[in-house]
C-alpha cells in the first residue's frame, strides 16, 4: 500500500517508553491487540509495556510472551518492561539477566515496587543493570511521604480537601536516585516527571554528568490542577496534575532537552474504576491516540518545538535511551522504514468512545486538538492510515 503524504510532515515512527497494556490480567480494560491498535493510530512504531500486569512481568517467560504476542498482532513493536523485583512489592531482585537475554531482549526495568522504598535494593538494581547495559525506570513516588491513595497539593488541592502525594514524594526520589546512579554507575530513567523542582534536580544531575534521563507525559504538559474542581475521577492520575507553573516549567524543560522525551503513561481503566468517588477511583488516563495532538497544542503551536523537535522528543531520544537501532532515525534508501505521517493543519475533536482502546478514560474527551496522524508505517508496512488500522 502507498501513502499519499503530500502536505504532511514525515517523522520517524514514535517510540513510547511508558505504556500500560494490561495483558495479562486485565484484558477487560486493554489487550496487547487493542493497545497496539491505539498505538499505531497514534503514530507509534514501538511501545514499552509496563510490568504491573497480573501476573507481574518478572520472569523471561512472561516478558517473552508479551513480546511474541505483540509480534503476532504486528501493529507495533511491544517491548516488555521487566519488573525489577519479584512481584510488585517485592523485596528481592528479579532475574534481570534472564529477561535481558530472552527473545524480548528486555532493555528497561521498572521499579514499580520495593526499590522506591529501599535505597539498598535500588543501588543493587542499578549495579546489576549496569552490568547488563540496561536501564532502570523509576516511577519516583515515595509512598511513605504520601497521604491517602492519591496525592495533590497546592492551593486548589487544599481547598478541595484532596490529600496527597506532595512534591517531596517525587523530588526526594529523583534526588536520591540521581546520587545512587552516580555512585553505582547505572542508568536511571525518571518516569512521568511532574514538578518544577524535578526539572531543577534533573538539570543539576545532568550538569554533574550523571547518567539520568527523564520523560514527561502529554497530560502533565497541558492540564493543571484546576481540572480537579469538578472531582471528576478522569483527572486522577499518578503523579497528580500539578499547578500551572509546573506545566510551564515542564514545557520549557522539554524544549531545552533537560527532559529528554514524551511518554504517554497510557493507563486504561474500566468505567466502574473511574465513575466512583474520586478517592476510590484508580489513577491513570489514556494517552496513545492523543499524544501527538497534545504535543502539537502545547509545544508546536507556540513555537516551543518545531517538527524537527517533535521528532527528537517523540522518537529519536526515546529510541536512543533504550537503544533501539532501527527506530528514531532517518532511513537509508532500500531499508525498511518506521515512519509517521502527520497532517499539521488538521484539527479534530476527541471522542472517547471512538478510540481503539478498550477503555475510554481520556481527559481530552470533546476537546478540539490540532494536528493528526495520517499514517503509520512499521518496517515498510502500513499499520494505520486515515484513522484505520491495517492488521497483518
Ligand atoms: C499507572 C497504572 O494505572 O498502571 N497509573 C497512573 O496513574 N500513572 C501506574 C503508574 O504509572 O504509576
Ligand atoms: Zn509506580
Ligand atoms: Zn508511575
Ligand atoms: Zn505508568
Amino acid at each position: 500500500q502507498t501513502v499519499d503524504g503530500r502536505g504532511g510532515v514525515l517523522l520517524p515512527g514514535f517510540v513510547d517508553l511508558h505504556t500500560h497494556l494490561r495483558e495479562p490480567g486485565r484484558e477487560d480494560t486493554e489487550t496487547i491487540e487493542t493497545g497496539s491498535a491505539a498505538a499505531a493510530l497514534g503514530g507509534y512504531t514501538a511501545v514499552f509495556a509496563m510490568a504491573n500486569t497480573d501476573p507481574v512481568a518478572d520472569t523471561a517467560v512472561l516478558t517473552d510472551h508479551v513480546w511474541r504476542r505483540g509480534q503476532a498482532v504486528g501493529l507495533v513493536d511491544v517491548h516488555p518492561v521487566g519488573a525489577v523485583t519479584v512481584g510488585l512489592q517485592g523485596t528481592q531482585l528479579a532475574e534481570l539477566g534472564a529477561m535481558a537475554d530472552g527473545d524480548a531482549h528486555v532493555k528497561m526495568f521498572s521499579d514499580d515496587g520495593k526499590c522506591v522504598h529501599d535505597p539498598l535494593l535500588m543501588r543493587r538494581a542499578l549495579e546489576y543493570a549496569r552490568g547488563l547495559g540496561v536501564l532502570i525506570a523509576q516511577h519516583a513516588e515515595e509512598p511513605r511521604l504520601t497521604v491517602g491513595a492519591i496525592a495533590h497539593e497546592g492551593p486548589n488541592a487544599a481547598r478541595l480537601g484532596l490529600a496527597g502525594w506532595p512534591r517531596s514524594a517525587e523530588e526526594s526520589i529523583v534526588a536520591r536516585d540521581a546520587i545512587l546512579a552516580r555512585d553505582a554507575g547505572g542508568r536511571v530513567h525518571i518516569c512521568h516527571a511532574s514538578t518544577a523542582g524535578t526539572v531543577e534536580l534533573l538539570r543539576w544531575a545532568k550538569a554533574q554528568g550523571i547518567a539520568i534521563t527523564a520523560e514527561v507525559t502529554p497530560h502533565h504538559l497541558l492540564l493543571d490542577d484546576s481540572r480537579l474542581q469538578t472531582y471528576d475521577a478522569v483527572n486522577k492520575v499518578n503523579p497528580p496534575l500539578r499547578e500551572d507553573s509546573d506545566c510551564v516549567a515542564l514545557r520549557a524543560a522539554l524544549a531545552e532537552g533537560v527532559i529528554d522525551c514524551v511518554a504517554t503513561d497510557h493507563a486504561p481503566h474500566a468505567e466502574q474504576e473511574k465513575c466512583c468517588e474520586f478517592a476510590a477511583a484508580r489513577p491513570g488516563m489514556l494517552g496513545l491516540q492523543t499524544a501527538l495532538s497534545v504535543i502539537a497544542a502545547t509545544m508546536v503551536a507556540d513555537g516551543a518545538l518545531d517538527w524537527r523537535g517533535v521528532a527528537r522528543v517523540m522518537s529519536e531520544r526515546p529510541a536512543e535511551i533504550v537503544g533501539l537501532p532501527d527506530q528514531g532515525r532517518p532511513i537509508a534508501i532500500g531499508e525498511p522504514a518506521n515512519l509517521t505521517v502527520v497532517d499539521p493543519d488538521a484539527t479534530w475533536t476527541v471522542d472517547a468512545s471512538a478510540l481503539a482502546s478498550r477503555s475510554a478514560n481520556t481527559p481530552f474527551d470533546s476537546m478540539t486538538l490540532p494536528a493528526r496522524v495520517v499514517a503509520t508505517v512499521l518496517r515498510g508496512r502500513v499499520t494505520a492510515i486515515d484513522g484505520e488500522v491495517r492488521a497483518l
